[in-house]
């Protein structure tokens, strides 16, 4: 099987009218339209530097995807604290979360695990909970069978189907691990969403007049979002970092939130800055942190690739 990718951040995955502006300019294609976002990279430890510059409620949304603790090779970072150290670390990055967001913000937490630690994601949303109220739990599907015999006479499959990539493992317990969690999380559990932003087109049209939330023919997406990696050829070149998530993730909970309502963007560990482009790709001002310069390096090439001012 060939290897997930997110080479080009700029690839098919983001959905939206706004995040799907082309990028690179073929010939003869109308002139690209540059991002309108300012974006600022913070070089550094996002529990050192955001008090002295994020002002209290500053930020509408977070999508973000700390270390998990799996023991993940980054170049700067220590992945396999002991337990209780790693937990008590979540607890003092949530308050600081919790501090920067403001009062009708969302944080979008993506979280993974190994099979083996299945409870791991769990510990950390119990940490968020002293924090924060669980708004919503989204599962981010990396790949998924489907059959023919279970759709029965269903248009366009006509056959079975194996979409996405994953990472097989070899063991006799445990299925091969092909989805993590977002928890969407907020202050008080009452954030209202733009849930036909990402909706889904009905797929028969007759029950559209069914519906009095079927504006624009649109259904909500609900809480498994299938979100492919691309593949890729070379890891180093096309995708060099260890952990990061397709643009689709973040452009959907940006746009889940509510493109209108957010003012500016954060991710606390901003990796190759998937959230900060998707952010720059609606014209969305972002701030990212990173403790890794090469990181943050691809970060700010991806980010002038959309046009938009870096500091
Ligand atoms: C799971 S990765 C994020 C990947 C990112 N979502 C992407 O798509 O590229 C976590 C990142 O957190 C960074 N990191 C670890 N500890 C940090 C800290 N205390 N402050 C800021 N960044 C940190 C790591 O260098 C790593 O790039």
């Amino acid at each position: 099987m060939k290897e997930a990718r997110q080479a080009d951040l700029f690839g098919e995955m983001s959905e939206s009218p706004e995040a799907q502006r082309p990028v690179r300019r073929k010939k003869g294609s109308p002139p690209v339209k540059p991002s309108k976002a300012t974006v600022e990279l913070i070089h550094g430890d996002f529990l050192k530097r955001a008090p002295a510059v994020i002002a209290d409620g500053s930020i509408d949304v977070i999508v973000t995807s700390p270390p998990y603790n799996l023991n993940i090779k980054y170049s700067k970072y220590n992945d396999d604290l002991p337990r209780q150290e790693y937990l008590a670390w979540t607890d003092r990055w949530a308050a600081e979360a919790k501090r920067c967001l403001a009062p009708q913000g969302s944080l979008f937490l993506n979280v993974g695990v190994r099979p083996r630690e299945p409870w791991g994601a769990w510990e950390v949303a119990e940490i968020f909970r002293r924090h924060f109220a669980l708004q919503n739990v989204i599962h981010w599907i990396k790949s998924i069978s489907i059959a023919k015999a279970d759709v029965g006479d269903y248009p366009g499959i006509v056959d079975d189907v194996t979409v996405g990539h994953y990472k097989p493992i070899n063991s006799n317990r445990y299925v091969n691990d092909q989805h993590e969690y977002i928890f969407h999380l907020s202050h008080q559990g009452n954030v209202e969403l733009d849930r036909t932003a990402i909706g889904v087109p009905y797929q028969d049209a007759s029950n559209v007049t069914r519906w009095k939330s079927a504006a624009g023919g649109l259904h909500c997406r609900g809480n498994t979002w299938f979100m492919p990696y691309e593949t890729i050829n070379f890891r180093d070149r096309d995708r060099p970092h260890p952990a990061s998530f397709p643009l689709a993730l973040p452009d959907r909970c940006l746009r889940l939130h509510g493109v209108r309502r957010i003012r500016r963007v954060l991710d606390p560990f901003a990796g190759l800055g998937t959230t900060l482009v998707a952010a720059a790709r609606l014209d969305l001002d972002a701030v990212g942190f990173d403790i890794d310069e090469a990181y943050l390096a691809v970060a700010r090439d991806q980010l002038a690739r959309t046009g938009c001012k870096v500091r």
